[in-house]
């Protein structure tokens, strides 16, 4: 099999199912009690916290545990949000994830004011466009490091500063769930930043924000108040463990992938664009992901291209993996200006740590051949 859908999973990294067995097993406390078997967990949940925080550049404290990337950006939308009392606006874009843009439509349900911009082709948003819509009742802008469909990497540094300069008091949310197995992330540019676990060779269902200090954030899970109170719930303990070390393998790994995942997606591109006319690519060279290759075959149906990648046991994908199947084109692509028609014609390959450069050629093989 060649899989080439590391975007929606990555398998979990050697290393990390044996870092967290010992939760699963003896070490099942639960680190909110006081006694020792709750002790060794708490202990655990805290050394992660800590090994998370080195790798994100943060404060420990600063880190909260969540149940994924969607609980995540949910938090920070929300939590910013409400927050902000009557400061409650949100400003994001049109080609953020799901979980961003249906937090900001249920927020604007809720009465707050919420502005989602736009893109140009390549899916890129200027900073000058986000700092003209921030008023005195924006409480936060969200836009993602890098999209999970293009892969087009967003300046968020330089938004982060416009949006300073213009009103410190507006707190910057970034979505880096696909951007942290291979860009420099970290959270010094922006006040809340989200990591999950399972696209950088962790365990699904475990998330980060970062929080941090001086955010206030309203919770959206409430309960016994784990988390300083930022989420309730017992926590995951196996999760955060896996996630610590899932973190630090891809962090110390990251100059090899980017080599080697770099050198599949040239030899792919290279082939494909020399054997199959009319190839284009979604996402501006100098500004993408290096292991995104999002390509439009005109005249070619996606769906037909990805059932006979399959039966040649080639795993990719059309988009996001909430959006395969789906009968609508991708609103990312429908942000950028393609027709429904253009969008069905788009496909998504995404490397990951377990590819080799050779996997490049494979793939552009089985692509021409599918196409042919
Ligand atoms: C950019 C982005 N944000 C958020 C998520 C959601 O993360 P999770 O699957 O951990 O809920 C995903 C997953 O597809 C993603 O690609």
């Amino acid at each position: 099999m060649l899989y080439v859908d590391h975007a929606a999973t990555t398998p979990v990294r050697p290393g990390v199912a044996e870092a967290i067995a010992p939760f699963l097993g003896d070490r099942f406390g639960n680190p909110s009690g006081i006694h020792d078997v709750s002790r060794q967990a708490k202990d655990a949940l805290e050394e992660a916290r800590e090994r998370v925080a080195a790798v994100l550049g943060c404060q420990p404290l600063e880190v909260v545990f969540t149940g994924g990337g969607t609980e995540a950006d949910n938090l920070a939308l929300k939590g910013a949000a409400l927050a902000g009392g009557r400061r409650g606006g949100v400003v994001t874009v049109a080609t953020e994830h799901e979980a961003v843009l249906e937090s900001a439509h249920f927020l604007e349900r809720m009465g707050c004011p919420v502005v989602i911009l736009g893109v140009d082709e390549m899916g890129r948003v200027r900073p000058e466009e986000i700092v003209s819509e921030i008023t005195e009742e924006t409480a936060v802008v969200s836009v993602m490091w890098a999209n999970n469909e293009t892969g087009v990497i967003q300046p968020i540094g330089e938004i982060a500063d416009a949006v300073r300069s213009v009103n410190p008091a507006v707190r910057v949310h970034s979505d880096a769930v696909q951007a942290m197995v291979s860009e420099d992330v970290t959270s010094e540019a922006v006040d809340l930043l989200t990591v999950a676990g399972h696209k950088v060779g962790g365990p699904k269902g475990v998330g980060v924000l970062v929080v941090r200090d001086g955010t206030s954030l309203e919770p959206v899970v409430h309960g016994g108040g784990q988390e300083l109170g930022r989420r309730s719930g017992t926590h995951n303990v196996a999760g955060a463990v896996g996630m610590a070390k899932a973190l630090e393998l891809a962090v110390a790994d990251r100059e090899r992938f980017r080599r080697d995942v770099g050198e599949a997606r040239r030899r792919f591109e290279e082939t494909v664009g020399a054997k199959v006319s009319g190839v284009e690519s979604n996402a501006p060279p100098d500004r993408r992901l290096v292991q995104h290759s999002h390509i439009r075959i005109p005249g070619i149906r996606n769906e037909t291209v990805l059932i006979r990648l399959d039966r040649m046991g080639v795993a990719a994908s059309a988009g996001s993996a909430c959006q395969s199947g789906a009968a609508s084109p991708s609103h990312v692509l429908t942000a950028m200006g393609l027709s429904p028609e253009a969008g069905r014609e788009c496909l998504r390959f995404t490397f990951g740590w377990t590819t080799e450069p050779t996997d490049g050629d494979r793939l552009a093989e089985a692509v021409v051949e599918a196409v042919g």
